[in-house]
């Protein structure tokens, strides 16, 4: 299969990025042709740094690379850089109906809370995300739960397109983890981890052991007591619980049972030193490849030409099929 996903450059990596979607990426690239990309465009719909913008970009490479892509098994590129993207986007604004994106939770969302400055591109903003899919004829795109109405977007302009221009693009299908594709935030766990709503409620993948420590004690619970699966009415633990289970390997049912009888502090204590471990050998691997700058353009730089070269094939019939060659 092929496949594609993309991460923002900014803001940092947090817990709920990896579980809900790197960590598939990971496993992914042992048996697809795979395309990751730094969604650099989609990042200055916000207010945003440039002087520290490339630097936001470079570093999350090197975050990618260290949470475990392989760039002999997966290609890893910035999508500003491959400039169909947005010339595609054009093309499909022209067929997406303004209802539809109105629609989209995301920007029902941002709109609410950027009510000054809810620029075009917020509006937009899915229809650039479908030409990052459809341009590379995507079979599935893992994402967490949050993007998933924009795939099924990408889906319907997809079909809409083939529809009036004739067949031109694959319908790519969203793949989404059963755990793990919504982590919660640790201070508020109705609603998702993100460091831009609550950097308190995440944790960063990169986070020094203290820090980790001090985001999960302090972490909300529920009232009662008992280790226990229980979304509806226990989130706060739930979702401790699941992270516990993902980091761990093992499943819910399990990590029950071995805190049978514990309290939340115990489990608390367990799910730090749990973090301080998995996490060490990624932070382990970021200061040496941080260092490593000439080799992690040269990532990018292959990346760039092999993204470049599907994307001039898709565009070539794109233009011609509506008439534009
Ligand atoms: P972004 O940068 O917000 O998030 C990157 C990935 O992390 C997932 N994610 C989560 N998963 C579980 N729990 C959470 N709390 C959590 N928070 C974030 C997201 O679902 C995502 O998979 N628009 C996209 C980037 C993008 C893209 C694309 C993705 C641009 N073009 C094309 C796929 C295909 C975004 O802002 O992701």
């Amino acid at each position: 299969m092929r496949i594609i996903s993309g991460i923002q450059p900014t803001g940092e990596l947090h817990i709920g990025n990896y579980l809900g979607a790197v960590k598939q990426w990971v496993r992914l690239q042992e048996n697809n042709e795979c395309f990751f990309f730094i969604a650099d465009l989609h990042a200055l719909t916000r207010e945003y740094q440039p002087r520290s913008f490339q630097e936001n970009i470079f570093e999350k490479a090197v975050d990618l690379l260290s949470l475990g892509l392989d760039p002999e098994k997966c290609v890893i590129f910035i999508q500003s850089q491959i400039k169909e993207h947005t010339e595609l986007a054009w093309l499909l604004n022209v067929i997406t109906k303004v209802a539809e994106l109105e629609r989209m939770t995301q920007y029902k969302e941002k709109a609410k809370k950027f009510r000054q400055n809810i620029n075009a591109g917020l509006l937009t903003y899915p229809v650039l995300q479908a030409a990052d899919i459809l341009i590379y004829q995507t079979d599935a795109v893992p994402v967490g739960r949050d993007q998933i109405q924009h795939i099924e977007l990408a889906r319907t302009i997809a079909r809409k397109f083939n529809n009036i221009f004739g067949q031109t693009f694959k319908e790519p299908k969203a793949m989404m983890l059963k755990e793990g594709a919504k982590i919660m935030s640790l201070q508020d766990p109705k609603k998702k981890m993100s460091k831009s709503d609550s950097p308190q409620g995440c944790i960063g993948v990169f986070d020094p052991p203290e820090l980790i420590k001090k985001r999960v004690m302090s972490a909300v619970t529920d009232t009662g007591k008992g280790i226990k699966y229980y979304p509806a009415k226990k989130p706060g633990i739930s979702n401790l619980v699941t992270i516990f289970s993902l980091f761990s390997e093992k499943p819910i049912k399990e990590v029950e049972r071995k805190f049978k009888g514990k309290g939340y502090s115990d489990f608390k204590k367990e799910l730090t030193d749990l973090l301080v471990k998995k996490l060490e050998l990624f932070r382990q691997k970021k200061k040496s490849l941080i260092r490593r700058e000439a080799y992690v353009r040269e990532i990018l730089e292959q990346g760039r030409r092999r993204a470049q070269s599907i994307a001039d094939s898709t565009m070539k019939e794109v233009r011609a099929n509506m008439g534009l060659m």
